[in-house]
C-alpha cells in the first residue's frame, strides 16, 4: 500500500489500476486470478463511474431547466421593480441594471443598526452596490468592491464597453452619496480577494466572471474572507451549466462548513457555520 497513501493521489485510470493492484498484493494468488479480479474490479469501478455521471447529467438538466423557467419568470417580474428602485436610490443613475439586492433581505438575517463588511466581486455600474449601502445605513458600515472594469480574454462581456462602465460607476457612487463608505479596486478578484483580511466580511456577493474555474475560486477565495455566520451569495445560478458547476463544485467541497444553503431568484445564498 505504500504506493498509494492518499485517495487524492489515484484520479487517473492507470492510478486506479495501481492501486486495486497494490490492494491485492500479499494474497496468495496465481497470476491470472490476480488478473481476473483487477479486470473484474476495475470494469465494475468503470461502470459505476460511468453510470453516475449519465444520471447526474440527466438530473442537472432536468433540475436545471425547470427552475431556469421559473427564475427567469420572476426575474421578469422583478426587472421593472429594479429599473424603478435604482432611481429611488440613485436618481440620475447611469448605465447598466441588472438586479438589486432588495430581493435578498428576507433570506439573509444580517441586523441593519450595527455597521457591516461587504464586499462585491464584479461590479459593472455599481447598480447591486449602491443598493447594498442604501440599506446598511450605519455610517461605520464599508463596502468594498473589485472589478478590473477592463477587457480580458477570460471574459468578454461588455467588450468595448467597460471604460465607459467605470466612468459610469464613478458618477454613479457620487451621485447615490455613498461615495465615501465605499471602496473600489480596480483588479481582478484573483489579485485582491486574497490580500483582504480574513475571517472579516459579513456580506460577500460573487457576481464577475462567469466561468466555472473563476466562480470557484471567487467561491474559495472570498470564503475565507467571510466572518463566521456571514453569508456568501453567488448569482446566476442558473446562467450556465459552467456558472452552475462552478457553484456546486464548491457546494460539494465546503458543504461541512455551511450551516444554511438557499436557492432563491436564481441567486444560491450560504451561510458559514460557526
Ligand atoms: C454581471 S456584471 C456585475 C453586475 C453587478 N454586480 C451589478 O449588480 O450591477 C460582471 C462584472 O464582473 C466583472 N469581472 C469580470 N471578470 C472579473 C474578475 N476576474 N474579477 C472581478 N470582476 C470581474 C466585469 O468587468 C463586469 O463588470
Amino acid at each position: 500500500m505504500d504506493e498509494v497513501e492518499t485517495e487524492s493521489e489515484y484520479n487517473s485510470e492507470s492510478e486506479v489500476i495501481k492501486y486495486i493492484q497494490s490492494e491485492s498484493e500479499g494474497e496468495i494468488q496465481s497470476e491470472s486470478e490476480s488478473e481476473n479480479m483487477i479486470d473484474e474490479e476495475y470494469n465494475l469501478l468503470l461502470e459505476k463511474i460511468s453510470n453516475f455521471n449519465v444520471l447526474k447529467i440527466e438530473e442537472h438538466d432536468l433540475e436545471n431547466n425547470k427552475h431556469h423557467i421559473e427564475w427567469k419568470n420572476k426575474i421578469d417580474q422583478y426587472q421593472v421593480q429594479w429599473y424603478s428602485y435604482i432611481e429611488k436610490y440613485c436618481p440620475n443613475f447611469k448605465g447598466y441594471v441588472w438586479r438589486l439586492s432588495d430581493s435578498w433581505y428576507p433570506i439573509i438575517n444580517i441586523n441593519t443598526e450595527l455597521p457591516i463588511r461587504y464586499l462585491e466581486i464584479g461590479t459593472l455600474c455599481g447598480a447591486n452596490l449602491i443598493s447594498v449601502c442604501k440599506h446598511f445605513t450605519h455610517p461605520d458600515s464599508r463596502f468594498e468592491c473589485v472589478d478590473p472594469w477592463e477587457d480580458h480574454d477570460d471574459y468578454n462581456e461588455y467588450k468595448y464597453l467597460q471604460s465607459s462602465n467605470f466612468e459610469n460607476f464613478l458618477y454613479n457612487i457620487k451621485e447615490s452619496k455613498e461615495e465615501n463608505r465605499i471602496i473600489y479596486y480596480k483588479n481582478y478578484s484573483h489579485s485582491v480577494v486574497p490580500k483582504l483580511d480574513d475571517e472579516s466580511y459579513d456580506l460577500i456577493y460573487v457576481d464577475g466572471n462567469h466561468e466555472s474555474f473563476a466562480v470557484l475560486e471567487d467561491g474559495v477565495n472570498s470564503f475565507r474572507k467571510l466572518k463566521p455566520g456571514g453569508w456568501l451569495i453567488f448569482d446566476d445560478y442558473y446562467f450556465s451549466d459552467s456558472t452552475k458547476l462552478g457553484i456546486d463544485s464548491f457546494l460539494y467541497c465546503y458543504s461541512f462548513k455551511i450551516m444554511n444553503k438557499i436557492i432563491e431568484y436564481g441567486q444560491c445564498f450560504i451561510q458559514k457555520s460557526f
